[in-house]
This record gives C-alpha cells, sequence and structure tokens, in this order.
C-alpha cells in the first residue's frame, strides 16, 4: 500500500503540531465534569443497566470474586439489556487477575459449517440486501454461554448456580426504562416480520410498552434455569438446542448440532503495548480493536497532546490521521487467524507505526483516505449496538467485557420456545471484497466468510496498569465506532486528565477512514474549529451520540472512580 503525501519525520509532526499557530491563544479546554464520577472504597461494578451493575456488585458482595461478577452480570444484561445483552451472542473479554497475570477470553460467534464466501450474493455477485443482517440466515453460532462457563471453570469462585440465579429472577419480570420500551417500541415490526406466527414477548399485545411496564420473559427464563443447572449443555443440548435446530430449520438458517457441539470459546494471549507509563492489555484478533487501539496510540505517543489542546483542530487532525491509517490497515489486514495469517506483529511494530506517522501532515491538512489507500465511496452506518462492563473487585482483580449481538437486538430473530435473541453476527464478514457492512466498514480475503470461522470485530476490551498496579478498565460498545471511543477515553484520562465521568460523557468524534469523514457529536468541536478543519480539507459529519462507554478509574489512594455513560442507562454501583 503506498501513501502519496509526503513523508516527513514523526519528529517534526511534533514539533510542527505543538509549535503552530492554534485557533485561540490559550490551547481549548475539556468540558466541564458534567456530573461527578461514583467513588467506592473497594469495588465497582459499571455496566449499560442498573439491575445488572447491581447483580454484580451483589455476587461482589456475597464472597465472588471479579469473574464471578463479570458472568451474573453477562446473565443479568441477557434479559435487562435485550438490545445487546445476550445468551444467544458473543464477546470478548480482558482480565488482569491481582496478581498480574492477565488474559483474554474469546466468546465471539463462528460461521455456521455450511456458511460459504458467496453465501450473501445473488447469481449475478451482487450482495443480497438484509440477508446478513436480520433473519436466520444473519445468525453465527452463539459463543456466550459456551464462554461464561469456560471463564467459570478457569477463575470462578462461586457455584455456577449463583452467577445464573439473578438472571432468572429478572426475567421472571422486570421494570422496563424509557429508553428500553423506546428501543422495543421502535423494533415491534421488525420483531412481527423476523417472527411470524411467533407472538415474541418482546412484541406487547395490541399495544406499545411504556417506562415502567413490567417485561416477562418466561421462556428465557426457562433457557436461564436449564443453563444454571446443566452449564453448556443446557445451551448447546437438548431442549434448548432442540428449539434453536428447530427455528433454523423453519427459517432457513444454518445452524446445526453438529456446529453447537463444535463451538470452542478460546483464551488468548493479550496484545500488549505502552503509552505515557500505561502498559495496556487488549483483545487480539478476531477482534481488530487491539490493535488499531495499540497502533493509534504509537502514533499519538511521540506528541504532546495535552499541548495541542482538547478537540482543538490540531489535535483532532493528529487524531483523526491515527485513525484513518490505523482503520486502512484493519480492512486489508486483519481477520480470523485461526484461519490465515493475520500480521499483528508488523502492525504492532514501532518502526511500522512510526513510518505510517510520518506520512500524517505537519501543516495540520487531511490526507484524502484515497491516497492512504484505494477504496470505494460508502454508505453511512446504522447501528450502535453491542455492551460493555467492567468489574474491580476488593482484592484488585478485573474484567473488560464487551458482548454482543451485533445489531440492536440481532437478527431480531427470538428462538420460539426459548425466548432469546439471536445475533446478526454474520454481518461483520466481508460478505462481498470492499463492500461495506452495517457500520460501513469494507474488508476483504483476511474477514471473507469461512465455515468454522470467527467474523472480524471491533470490540475493545482494556485494561491499563501503571507501575505495575491497576489504573484504568475500560471498553464501550458502538460498532466500528468501539475502538475510537476507547482511544478518545484512554487520551482524555491519560493527556487531559480527566476524570472517569468527564471521559465518557465528552462529545466524541470519530474517524474510520472510509468513509471520509469525521462523525461529529453537537458540542465536540466548536465553530472556529470546526471551520479551520474544513479549511484545512477536512468533511465533517453530525453524527447523532454514539457509543456507551464504561470506565474504572484507580485514584492514587486506591479508591475505585467510576464512569458511567449517559447516553444511556448505564450505572456505575461500588462499595
Ligand atoms: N458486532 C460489532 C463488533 O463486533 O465489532
Amino acid at each position: 500500500m503506498k501513501i502519496r503525501v509526503l513523508a516527513l519525520p514523526l519528529a517534526v509532526l511534533a514539533a510542527c503540531t505543538t509549535g503552530q499557530p492554534r485557533t485561540a491563544a490559550v490551547a481549548p479546554a475539556p468540558p466541564p465534569p458534567a456530573a461527578a464520577p461514583l467513588v467506592a472504597a473497594h469495588a465497582m461494578v459499571v455496566s449499560a443497566h442498573p439491575e445488572a451493575s447491581k447483580v454484580g456488585v451483589a455476587i461482589l458482595q456475597k464472597g465472588g470474586n471479579a469473574y464471578d461478577a463479570a458472568i451474573a452480570v453477562q446473565f443479568a444484561l441477557a434479559v435487562v439489556l435485550p438490545v445487546a445483552g445476550n445468551i444467544g451472542g458473543g464477546g470478548f473479554l480482558v482480565y488482569r487477575g491481582h496478581d498480574g497475570t492477565a488474559g483474554t477470553l474469546d466468546f465471539r460467534e463462528t460461521a455456521p459449517a455450511a456458511a460459504t464466501r458467496d453465501m450473501y450474493l445473488d447469481p449475478a455477485g451482487n450482495v443480497v440486501p438484509g440477508l446478513s443482517t436480520a433473519g436466520a440466515l444473519a445468525v453465527g453460532t452463539p459463543g456466550t454461554v459456551a464462554g461464561m462457563v469456560a471463564l467459570h471453570e478457569k477463575l470462578g469462585r462461586l457455584p455456577w448456580a449463583d452467577l445464573v440465579a439473578p438472571a432468572v429472577r429478572l426475567a421472571r419480570g422486570y421494570a422496563l426504562t424509557e429508553r428500553e420500551a423506546a428501543g422495543l417500541n421502535r423494533t415491534r415490526d421488525e420483531f412481527l416480520k423476523h417472527n411470524p406466527g411467533n407472538p415474541s414477548a418482546y412484541v406487547r399485545p395490541g399495544g406499545t410498552w411504556r417506562p415502567g411496564d413490567t417485561l416477562r420473559l418466561p421462556e428465557l427464563a426457562s433457557t436461564l434455569i436449564r443453563v444454571r443447572d446443566e452449564k453448556r449443555a443446557g445451551f448447546y443440548q437438548g431442549e434448548t438446542a432442540r428449539y434453536l435446530l428447530a427455528e433454523m430449520r423453519r427459517r432457513g438458517g444454518l445452524i446445526t448440532q453438529q456446529d453447537l457441539d463444535r463451538y470452542q470459546p478460546k483464551w488468548r494471549a493479550p496484545l500488549r503495548g505502552q503509552y505515557r507509563g500505561y502498559d495496556v492489555i487488549t483483545m487480539p484478533p478476531p477482534s481488530s480493536g487491539g490493535v488499531a487501539l495499540l497502533q493509534m496510540l504509537q502514533m499519538l505517543a511521540p506528541v504532546d497532546v495535552r499541548a495541542l489542546g482538547y478537540h482543538s483542530p490540531a489535535a483532532t487532525h493528529l487524531i483523526t490521521e491515527a485513525e484513518r491509517r490505523a482503520y486502512a490497515d484493519r480492512a486489508t489486514y486483519l481477520g480470523d487467524p485461526d484461519f490465515g495469517r493475520v500480521p499483528v506483529a508488523q502492525l504492532l511494530a514501532p518502526a511500522y507505526n512510526q513510518q505510517r506517522a510520518n506520512t500524517i501532515r505537519p501543516d495540520g491538512r487531511a490526507t484524502p483516505s484515497a491516497q492512504v489507500t484505494a477504496g470505494p465511496g460508502l454508505p453511512g452506518y446504522e447501528s450502535n449496538e453491542t455492551t460493555h462492563y467492567n468489574v474491580v473487585d476488593a482484592v484488585g482483580n478485573a474484567v473488560s467485557c464487551t458482548t454482543t449481538l451485533n445489531g440492536a437486538y440481532g437478527s431480531k430473530v427470538v428462538v420460539p420456545g426459548a425466548g432469546f435473541l439471536l445475533n446478526n453476527e454474520m454481518d461483520d464478514f466481508s460478505v462481498k471484497a470492499g463492500v461495506p457492512n452495517a457500520y460501513g466498514l469494507v474488508g476483504g480475503a483476511a474477514n471473507a466468510v469461512g465455515p468454522g470461522k470467527r467474523m472480524l470485530s471491533s470490540m475493545t476490551p482494556a485494561i491499563l496498569t501503571r507501575g505495575g498496579r491497576l489504573a484504568l478498565v475500560v471498553g464501550s460498545p458502538g460498532g466500528s465506532t468501539i475502538i475510537t471511543s476507547v482511544l478518545q477515553t484512554i487520551v482524555g484520562i491519560v493527556d487531559y486528565g480527566l476524570d472517569p465521568q468527564q471521559a465518557v460523557a465528552a462529545p466524541r468524534l470519530h474517524h474510520q477512514w472510509l468513509p471520509d469523514y469525521i462523525d461529529v457529536e453537537a458540542g465536540a468541536l466548536a465553530p472556529a474549529a470546526q471551520d479551520t478543519l474544513r479549511a484545512r480539507g477536512y468533511a465533517l459529519h453530525p453524527r447523532a451520540p454514539w457509543g456507551r462507554i464504561e470506565a474504572i478509574e484507580v485514584l492514587p489512594n486506591g479508591q475505585l472512580s467510576g464512569g458511567a455513560d449517559p447516553r444511556g442507562d448505564d450505572k456505575a454501583v461500588g462499595y
């Protein structure tokens, strides 16, 4: 891949950007804190739903460790956050024990054995709209239950049944929040379309949901009881599997009993990098998140980002150009490492990223994405879903976990009899080289559909340490925006000294190489900064708020400070 812009040494960029004229005499300051972060002395859970955070803390208080709490939160979210919490999806988890050991668990969905590279194309070779995003063919073999069982077997302490029990209780009836009631109402027609003849519990008979209504999910409760009592077999075999396979047969899906039997979560060595004295521990492929995050941090590291000013044109230029280059690499090189060589070491080599950063123009002007590498013009993207939770327990074990159905409510298919939503994760494959998925992301052969293969993800669970001590636990949903949301949170806390609540609440920016514009949340850029960026060749694209970031920072006195994203029902709970 050849870059046609002038290549200048990174040191020149640093000198130019730190010394270049600013739009104001004083570098722009970060926004003031919106709300105080929750500070707790011992332990904390931050998740996208207050009930799930409470469940996690209750497990910690009854003697569970961070891994027990994470399992309980995962199952609770499958009930109270149907838009993204799941047992019919998958995810990635990064952990660090109080003794400093760290690892990652990949419970990503896999393509069924009958999946083929061109399964979403018509005979003329064109993508059939909607086939990879909704309905039975969009579904990958779920990984969540197998993943949680593996986590419990390796690191859990309390009995398994105690960790699933809170979710069973919630499935018998819980009060809808305003946001979730609105989400279910918005999706009503799609639930009806994709579940013909099966009146899903998510559709309110004869009306719409109101905040405070009790949502009862008796079929999901029964499935969770089977998982509680039989662990993995309660999902991948017996009654639950029969319901799932019957739905696949009815609707032309591909998952078979063999796919369910063969599904295996994987423990993978974490990726590690450094940023301003912090060690960053994050997720390797098949998520692209860790690689891209560490690449971008390397490109930022030589520059005094704080001195550029918060969301100033100079800082926005630098961060956008780092994002552009990392996402171009993502599209070209990343996929399931079990199915092809993914050049992780090369992508993370300091010399490579210095070379990448050296191509960032020192005059503050944009490098058009078409010059970073060739790619077609792409439409925007739709969905923001997925969910993230963090846990830190009283002895300092930490979990950062991102989990998903992919789109909002996944494939919208609710398994009749079993009551859980199925993912539409197959759309995270590159269904045709160069054709964007629902997030506008493109890919190539490395992420082509293949039997048993894991689809590339952007999920970026991350844990930072400093001087060998836990410092920050962070992650976000948001499809392709996940990686830049996590980046901005780390930069906000490390470079600009924001507290975690300020960092997760701050209006955000996002660039993903293609489409070639900066997504701008309201309030993220001052009008003068917008003018300057436009004059320097940047297209700005106003966008509704995205991402639901959760962050836990360990303060110098050892207390925990939690940030829960105000864009959702997210909640930090601690003691
Ligand atoms: N389904 C969103 C992701 O994995 O990045």
